[in-house]
């Protein structure tokens, strides 16, 4: 099978790899393969309250060309960097390239979680925006536990590999991240979305309403001090399931935080009531999608950007910007913000065929409200970490 199919463009991550290991190495690759960003339809800042999420794959990807090593090396080149990396997998450590750290910690915790780890050298590149909140580093995440897999022939465990490169971006990256990403880089469905309990990481694939699409929506603002706003949250999230008596917030219900409110901090009433109202939005979301219902489907994505700006207050006045443009075309469905907020994505639900018209009048207000030139993406739900050839 040739590893690049004649309809694939020239510049595509997948042809940049494969052309760039011919060129480095003098042979094919023995494996390409890839893993996807995300964007996340409804359940936000959930993850880390034990909640529940309903993200897709989109149609970019983290790509590694590679061929297996016989030492305990592996050898790697970005293509986007133009860097070189290296890694002993006997005695992993820190050093090198900043993207190369994924790399290392993901071979670090695959390692503590007990995988026999073999060489390989490669080649990598992708087209994930960076620092988007597309996930691109769960992507490189996860595509280098799938070519892992790939030289060690190892049955593909989407949750297991999902947990070692959550466990990577924690302990080794140092990102106190939730488990949304890494799940759904691992284990997306083509096509659909994925509504995963994070409790239990029990998944189930989710088709989006007949005739809608999914747009990314990027205000191209960043915020350099959203992981200390992130880490905030997260304990004052935690504070308040234990004023509630609960291990977490996924174990209260809108009644129950109702009968409690007396007894709780105004700013933690407030931060739960985002947390609980978007797990009901969230279940609530997967009835509406099996009934085809984009209409009231779109109805929970405004009220959860409505709580995320209010209540749990991660939003941005670009963000907001982008959100109110969106909602007011008529060909949309529903819009919020997407990701840990205070900057970065928004997404919005609206009908496949008037996408192209939604894309131009969300551009044009966008810039006339703000100054500000959105990239904007229809998204096709892709699939998860996969080998694409062999
Ligand atoms: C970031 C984190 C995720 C999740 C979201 C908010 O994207 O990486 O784990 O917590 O924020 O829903």
């Amino acid at each position: 099978m040739s590893p690049v199919p004649a309809a694939e463009p020239a510049d595509s991550p997948r042809a940049r790899v494969t052309k760039a290991f011919a060129l480095r190495f003098g042979a094919p690759p023995a494996f390409v393969v890839r893993a996807p960003g995300r964007v996340n339809l409804i359940g936000e800042h959930t993850d880390y309250n034990d909640g529940y999420v309903m993200p897709l794959a989109i149609d970019r990807a983290l790509w590694i060309a590679l061929r297996p090593l016989a030492g305990a090396q592996v050898r790697a080149h970005s293509l986007d960097y133009n860097q070189d990396m290296q890694l002993d997998l006997r005695s992993p450590a820190h050093g090198g390239p900043q993207w190369s750290e994924y790399i290392g910690g993901t071979a670090w915790a695959l390692a503590q979680a007990g995988n026999a780890l073999h060489g390989w050298e490669g080649v990598l590149a992708g087209d994930v925006p960076m620092g988007a909140g597309l996930s691109s580093s769960a992507a490189l995440e996860l595509a280098t536990a799938r070519a892992f897999a790939a030289v060690g022939a190892w049955q593909w465990d989407a949750v297991a590999m999902a947990r070692a490169c959550l466990h990577a971006e924690n302990a080794w990256v140092g990102v106190n991240c939730g488990i949304m990403d890494q799940m759904i880089s691992a284990a997306a469905v083509a096509d659909h979305a994925l509504l995963i309990d994070c409790r239990s990481l029990a998944v189930q694939p989710v088709p989006l309403p007949a005739q809608t699409c999914v747009v990314v929506l990027d205000t191209s603002t960043r915020r350099g001090l959203v992981d200390s706003a992130y880490n905030e949250r997260r304990a004052q999230c935690e504070r308040a399931a234990d004023v509630l008596g609960v291990p977490a917030l996924r174990d209260v219900s809108s009644a129950q935080l109702a009968a409690a409110a007396q007894a709780m901090e105004p700013l933690a009433l407030r931060r739960a009531r985002h947390v609980v109202g978007e797990d009901e939005r969230t279940l609530a979301a997967v009835q509406h999608m099996q009934q085809g219902n984009a209409a009231a489907l779109g109805v929970l994505l405004n009220a959860s950007h409505a709580s995320l700006r209010d209540d749990f207050e991660v939003s941005s006045t670009a963000l907001n910007a982008i959100v109110e443009c969106a909602q007011q075309q008529p060909a949309c469905h529903g819009a919020r913000m997407t990701g840990a907020g205070f900057g970065g994505c928004a997404v919005a639900l609206v009908q496949s065929s008037a996408a192209p018209e939604f894309v131009q009048a969300v551009s044009a207000g966008f810039h006339n409200a703000t100054g500000l030139t959105a990239q904007i993406y229809i998204c096709r739900p892709s699939a998860g970490a996969s080998i694409v050839s062999a």
